[in-house]
């Protein structure tokens, strides 16, 4: 069953999603070469709690931490963790949080220096196909139409991986409703977007093969070819014309720009 918003509720969802990506820009002022994974998390959590809100990935489903942070080859769910990240580490963050009963989820993928061409291109690919996606996100278009934009950009144009497991989703008054956004699939098929509609676009791109396995933690997913992967994450309103994106990258990629140990392009 899928719930329409109205505009004061995707309002209230923009809320949740700017404690969220700011939870993100936090994280993004301390990264360097030597912190852990933990720190960061610890970061992302005291924020959101600082801003009157909580963190809504804690208890999900089980999960035990308020952040998933995915190092090279994880690709989503990871831990954080009490190891340091090296140079060179790509280092996926992904943060939610729920403010007076609406959530917000959202994810950014940095690199710290120095590294290689080909996963700049990664990481750049990965960010444009999320935008590719979100310009389809408009009433009248299917699902599809938001699936295949981002196929077409990374898998057909790029030869990557798209993670087949693991898909974006409705959101609101949960963090995960229906209906489900793959990150592959045909143009005009699936559900008709109509205004109101709230949706996580969220895709998952290998550098190299499509397929994950989940590590004996339950949660972490990992490329089987051990290659990197990246990951970007927006909350978008369904709306005639333009999609209304509630999430913003502006604090996060303002910090990974001041922030000398981060790649930024
Ligand atoms: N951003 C992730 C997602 O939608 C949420 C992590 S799942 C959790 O899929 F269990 F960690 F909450
Ligand atoms: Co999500």
């Amino acid at each position: 069953m899928i719930n329409y918003k109205t505009r004061e509720e995707a309002e209230l969802i923009r809320k949740s999603c700017k404690i969220v990506n700011d939870a993100i820009a936090e994280t993004a002022k301390i990264l360097r070469p030597g912190i852990t994974t933990m720190q960061l998390n610890d970061r992302a959590e005291e924020y959101i709690r600082s801003k009157g809100a909580i963190p809504n990935f804690k208890g999900y489903e089980g999960y035990p931490f308020a952040t998933c942070i995915s190092v090279n080859a994880a690709v989503v769910h990871g831990f954080p963790d009490d190891l340091p990240l090296k140079k060179g580490d790509v280092v996926s963050v992904d943060v939610g949080a729920v403010l007076d009963g609406w959530h917000g989820d959202s994810a950014y993928t940095f690199v710290l220096k120095n590294t290689t061409p080909e996963v700049v291109e990664l990481i750049k690919t990965t960010k444009e196909s999320l935008y590719e996606g979100i310009r389809k996100a408009t009433a009248g278009n299917r699902i599809g139409d938001i699936s295949s934009a981002i196929q077409q950009h990374t898998e057909k144009q790029k030869g990557y991986g798209v993670v087949r497991e693991l898909v974006g989703h409705g959101l609101g008054r949960d963090l995960h409703e229906d209906p489900q956004i793959p990150n592959y699939g045909k143009r005009g098929t699936g559900h008709v977007l109509k205004e109101g509609l709230v949706i996580a676009i969220e895709p998952m791109i290998n550098l190299g093969r499509k397929e994950v396995y989940t590590k004996d933690d339950g949660w972490t997913v990992v490329t089987r070819d051990g290659k990197p992967a990246a990951h970007f994450e927006h909350n978008v309103f369904v709306q005639k014309g333009k999609a209304d994106i509630l999430s913003s990258f502006e604090s996060i990629e303002k910090a990974e720009k001041a922030n000398e140990f981060l790649y930024s392009e």
